[in-house]
């Protein structure tokens, strides 16, 4: 998969801008509050149809602007070309794919797998177990698709066994509580499955970077899973009934990175810590392309916040030979490093919101 055009309309101080990216690395390079990041953002927003800098649109959307729009041409892996777009105003979401309005965010995110490294990426480990959850679910949504069904059965079931919670009458409960166990199972198990794919890439990629010995992930289902699911919501109905919400299951699922046995946030500097993020998201990109023959594409904020000089070229060289595309940004082309092995490269520069090639 690869952007083969992209453009954009009022996304931060981007009022128009249309590129023609490469479909391997594409380098990205101005001054602070130049609109490097706002490009970065306008790519995220069309995979995901949400922002990584807010959780409200209408910051991002240009303050002179009542919307934005961002579309693209994405050739696929297996040679179609598809056209994808979206368009958000702050409440409606509308999202077009090959001119068909009304498409739903998981069309999206299947058509443009992406994944982002950006300064703040190291609360991947650092903060709490959402994110985690959410970076898992990304890789077994994009490795299989009946795994979006069943998370959807699961979340609907946890809803309406919640709602009854907060009725404090337990009668109903039993319905609500065989499809929480069914589809909870199916969803810790494909969480499962997945990180046992998922393993093996993440250690290798990491070896690249860092020589840490006795890594290990783990995943942590959400229960005590010594016991069986069904049994534990039994146990907990007193406690679910009296806080007016279900305390274990998949919805409180999480993976640990250790080292030696020991959670690697505890334990590693900062730069480990980063480099430890980056390459699990490199995993899940590489896993795709070895899995579903999909390759995702690559966004890379501010490259020089995140490494010192020696890992910027190993990542790069890295880069260089995975097949995915990748937008990368910093202030000065020196950030980069030598080009001179990277290969149908492109370098734009961006301006007051004006994105150049160069
Ligand atoms: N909704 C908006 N409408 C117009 N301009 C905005 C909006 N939100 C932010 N900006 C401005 O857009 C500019 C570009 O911001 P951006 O974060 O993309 O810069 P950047 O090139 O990534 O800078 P840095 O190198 O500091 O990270 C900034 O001047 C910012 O103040
Ligand atoms: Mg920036």
């Amino acid at each position: 998969m690869s952007l083969l055009k992209l453009e954009i309309h009022a996304v931060r101080n981007i009022q128009k801008a249309t590129l023609i990216p490469s479909p391997t690395i594409n380098f990205i390079v101005g001054e602070n509050a130049s609109g490097k990041s706002a490009l970065i953002e306008a790519i995220f927003i069309l995979g995901r149809a949400k922002s990584f800098r807010c959780a409200t649109i209408k910051s991002v959307i240009n303050f002179t602007a009542a919307h934005l729009i961002v579309s693209a041409k994405i050739s696929q892996t297996n040679g179609n070309q598809l056209h994808l777009g979206i368009q958000l105003d702050g409440k409606a979401i509308d999202i077009h794919i090959n001119q068909q309005a009304h498409q739903k965010r998981s069309d999206l995110a299947y058509a443009l797998p992406l994944q982002l490294i950006h300064p703040k990426s190291y609360e991947l480990l650092d903060a709490g177990s959402q994110l985690r959850r959410e970076f898992l679910d990304w890789g077994v949504f994009n490795n299989d698709p009946d795994f979006l069904p069943a998370w959807r059965k699961f979340k609907k079931a946890l809803s309406q066994r919640n709602a009854l919670l907060k009725t404090r009458r337990p009668e109903q409960l039993n319905v609500w509580d065989n499809e929480l166990v069914t589809y909870g199972t199916i969803v810790n198990s494909y969480r499962q499955q997945y990180l046992q794919k998922f393993k093996p890439v993440f250690i290798e990629i990491i070896g690249k970077f860092l020589s840490l010995d006795g890594i290990d992930l783990k995943l942590i289902s959400g229960w005590d899973t010594t016991t069986e699911f069904k049994r534990v919501l039994i146990e907990d109905q007193t406690k679910d009934l009296r806080y007016g919400f279900t305390h274990s299951g998949p919805h409180r699922g999480d993976f640990q990175l250790l080292i030696n046995n020991r959670l690697a946030k505890h334990i590693v500097s900062r730069g480990q810590l980063k480099l430890l993020v980056m390459s699990l998201k490199l995993a899940q990109i590489q896993l795709l392309d070895n899995e579903q023959s999909s390759t995702g594409c690559l966004l890379i904020d501010d490259f020089a916040a995140e490494l010192d000089v020696i890992n910027r070229a190993k990542l790069l060289h890295y880069l260089s030979e995975m097949a995915c595309q990748v937008f990368i940004t910093g202030t000065e082309l020196q950030d980069f490093g030598d080009l001179s092995q990277i290969n149908n490269y492109k370098m734009f520069h961006v301006e007051h919101g004006n994105i150049k090639s160069v």
